[in-house]
């Protein structure tokens, strides 16, 4: 299965790269939040002559806006603006508006082209690649969505400027889950914290890459794909538990912690290791107060978890730092033990 392109530039060459396709379109529509509208919209504008006469579609920022009401409403302002088979989305955002955008695209009309112009380092490296798009119901994650490619990727680090911190440092998770996952020298590279602006382009690419290479082996993720979820089936919980108070790569973050003693208590990971992991995370993230009284709705999430078969949870391990396996069903009262284990860390971050 082929990958859409994902190019890494300066925003000043999306023009080239979008008339290379050689396509016609009827009509164009960029999708941005509140914020990317301010922050990111006047540089794609500033660079691009073909987009000057597109609509502009604006969300709320924040993931209330990933349900199905708010796709019904994109749905019925693409027909009312004539949208047709022929139409264009160029969604300029976060993991919100790409995975909203590319849920709207793949579903109008049973599917127009779409362009992801992804601004948030989550959304570098992650949610806009691989083809997932989706919404959510209630507050129970992604529960809605398609399997769907955009025509490309197109990535320009310089839109990470005006991104909060606290969400570049939500984004650093999955960079560190792809070092722990697949590539040893990846998890070295983020250890040189003074080097690490420096080194964002790198990170960037090396992610992509990565994400790619399990993308193709497994599109549907029946397989290798669900190495990814490492730190997903606690860290989606605990996402959910919050709210919209914690993000999602912090929450991640911890259920890197918590899935990374699951893999030392199966002898997967030596003690060091599983240490190595501990003070990565607090190098980046604060710690999440988790109160015992908590678990019981932390386990209900899991358990509704995706990847689950026979009732039983689901876990991707890591084999030593850069390497993981799939499908270890692992017992709840481990899970509780690892949710303990995190509780009981002293929050390193300085
Ligand atoms: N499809 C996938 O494979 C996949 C993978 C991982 C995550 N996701 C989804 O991604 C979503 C999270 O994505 P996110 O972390 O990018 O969140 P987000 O889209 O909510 O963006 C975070 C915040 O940053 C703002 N923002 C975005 N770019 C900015 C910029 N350049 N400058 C200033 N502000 C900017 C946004 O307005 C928002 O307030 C979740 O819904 C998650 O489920 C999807």
């Amino acid at each position: 299965m082929s990958l859409p392109i994902c190019y890494q530039g300066p925003i000043s060459d999306f023009d080239s790269v979008l008339t290379s396709f050689e396509k016609k379109w009827t009509n164009l529509y960029i999708l941005v939040d509140e914020n990317t509208k301010i922050d990111c919209l006047p540089r794609l504008l500033d660079s691009s002559k073909v987009l000057k006469e597109a609509n502009l579609l604006v969300l709320d920022p924040g993931e209330d806006t990933k349900t199905i009401e708010i796709a019904d409403s994109l749905w019925s302002s693409l027909l009312e603006t004539g949208a047709d088979r022929k139409s264009l989305i160029i969604n300029l955002g976060g993991g919100v508006v790409t995975d909203l955008g590319g849920f709207v695209a793949s579903t109008f009309k049973r599917g127009i082209d779409f362009i992801h112009i992804p601004t948030t380092l989550l959304g570098q490296v992650d949610a806009a690649i691989g083809g997932k798009t989706g919404v959510n119901l209630e507050y129970s994650k992604n529960q809605v969505g398609t399997f769907a490619h955009p025509l490309f990727v197109y990535t320009d680090s310089q839109f990470l400027k005006t991104l909060p911190e606290r969400e570049l440092i939500s984004g650093l998770a999955e960079v560190v889950k792809y070092g722990l996952i697949a590539d040893k020298s990846l998890f070295s590279l983020l250890k040189d914290k003074d080097s690490l602006i420096a080194n964002l382009d790198v990170l960037i690419s090396t992610s992509i890459k990565l994400k790619e290479e399990f993308v193709v082996a497994d599109f549907k993720e029946t397989g290798e794909r669900k190495k990814l979820n490492f730190g997903h089936t606690i860290g989606h919980a605990v996402e959910s538990y919050f709210m919209g108070d914690v993000l999602h790569g912090e929450a991640i973050a911890l259920g890197m912690i918590c899935e990374s003693y699951i893999s030392f208590q199966m002898e997967k990971i030596t003690e060091s290791e599983l240490n190595e992991v501990v003070e990565m995370i607090f190098s980046f993230f604060e710690k999440i107060e988790l109160e015992t009284k908590m678990f019981d709705s932390l386990l209900d999430e899991m358990r509704a978890d995706k990847k689950n078969e026979d009732g039983k949870l689901n876990f991707t391990l890591i084999i030593g730092i850069g390497e993981s396996e799939i499908n270890y069903f692992i017992d709840e009262k481990l899970v509780i033990e690892s949710l303990n284990f995190y509780s009981t860390i002293n929050n390193l971050k300085n």
